[in-house]
């Protein structure tokens, strides 16, 4: 052959049978098939071999596997992102002209998602008190397609009952899903507590160093499976193996980080809660955290997010003034990797609940928690001198 044949198919190779403790990282769109009778065009790969790329190559699919291994999942469909799975998630059970129930503090691009293109679509989503329990028996109606869950919720930290919801769910045939993020999936038993459908951003505590995003959505047993696989194929929503190749590098060690960060998050939140400037500590594991009698009973830990609110004495732009001046607490979005991170939320909308400017939401990293109490120490120190 000539050499530029040769370039593309090369006689040549490495030897076989490379045992390394590290999955490889197989990229590729197209699938070779041997005959042509073997052509097809399938998403259920797990079952019935390699099709197509875009449904998975192995590295992906080793993901998914090992997510649902330790999440007890029938199946764990591998997304770009958090919110990427959330989307999933509505398309595959809702359709236009039924009704989906969302906790009012769910992560807000989910709302965002429910009051824009899900309502154009045809889709109503009702906004429900997260504390609601068994009571959102009342809100389901007929046309109800999906239940969401978000235990704890976004920024506020309300621990939901969960099994309380599916009960009344599953009495009206109707499916729970969860965001399972804060629990990276094992600190709280989706599964075990009924959900049908459970997704997590492993961009948080999976990935673990604020480098990739990507999300999971996986599913409880067959019924759910053959609602969600079918979208995701015809949503196309393709990963990338090599962020997969880090998000297995970080399921390695998400046990450790995981306990680490709980004991380092409860330092420095028990630390807060003495403190004269705070009114109130949002942690799970805290009796002042709403829900916390759930956490108790269906947690098996607690993770780095939590959120602080400052006495009535301060102003907004006090707060403020707290975050620019912490220097450990770096200033930022998305959570769960190595550095600590702060955010201020001036203007957080819960129905009934107005924090005035005063919430602020920190994610525990890595460091010792002697110096981010040093740093959080100083900060409340200068908040009643100005700036
Ligand atoms: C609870 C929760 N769910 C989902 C997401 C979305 O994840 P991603 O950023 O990977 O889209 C986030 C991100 O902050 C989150 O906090």
């Amino acid at each position: 052959m000539h050499w530029r044949s040769k370039l593309i198919h090369p006689g040549a190779h490495a030897p076989a049978n490379f045992r390394s403790l590290a999955t490889p990282t197989y990229r590729g769109s197209t699938v070779v098939f041997e005959r042509q009778a073997d052509v097809s065009d399938d998403w259920r790969q797990t079952e019935h071999g390699y099709t197509y790329g875009l449904y998975g190559t192995p590295t992906v699919l080793e993901l998914g596997a090992r997510i649902a291994e330790i999440e007890g999942a029938h199946h764990s469909f591998v997304v770009p992102g958090g919110q990427a799975a959330i989307s999933l998630i509505y398309l595959a059970f809702c359709r236009s002209g039924t009704h989906a129930l969302v906790p009012i503090t769910a992560y807000g691009p989910n709302r965002e998602l429910a009051a824009g293109l899900l309502r154009r679509l045809g889709i109503s989503v009702e906004p429900y008190h997260p504390l609601i329990g068994a009571q959102i028996a009342k809100l389901i109606r007929e046309d109800t397609a999906l239940i969401w869950t978000e235990s704890p919720g976004s920024v506020t930290m309300e621990i939901q009952d969960v099994p309380a919801i599916v009960a009344a769910a599953h009495r009206r045939n109707v499916p729970v899903a969860l965001d399972n993020t804060y629990a990276a999936g094992v600190l709280f038993d989706a599964f075990a507590h009924g959900v049908d459908v459970s997704m997590q951003a492993l961009t948080k505590y999976v990935g673990g160093h604020s480098d990739l995003l990507l999300g999971t959505v996986s599913v409880a047993g067959a019924a759910a499976y053959e609602a969600v696989g079918p979208v995701y194929k015809q949503i196309g929503m393709a990963v990338s193996p090599d962020d997969c190749s880090l998000a297995l590098r970080g399921l390695q060690t998400l046990g450790v980080r995981l306990e680490r960060l709980e004991k380092t998050t409860l330092e420095v939140a028990e630390w807060l809660a003495k403190h004269s400037n705070i009114k109130a500590v949002l942690h799970p594991a805290l009796p002042s955290c709403p829900g916390h009698e759930h956490w108790r009973r269906d947690f098996t830990g607690s993770s780095s997010i939590f959120s602080i609110v400052f006495d009535e004495r301060f102003t907004p732009a006090q707060v403020i003034s707290f975050a620019d001046r912490l220097t450990l607490f770096k200033i930022g979005f998305s959570w769960g990797g190595v550095t600590s991170l702060v955010i201020v939320y001036p203007n957080l909308d819960r129905a009934g609940q107005d924090y005035g400017g005063r919430l602020v939401r920190l994610n525990v990293g890595l460091e010792e928690s002697s110096d981010l109490i040093a740093d959080l120490d100083q900060a409340l120190g200068k908040m009643d001198t100005p700036a």
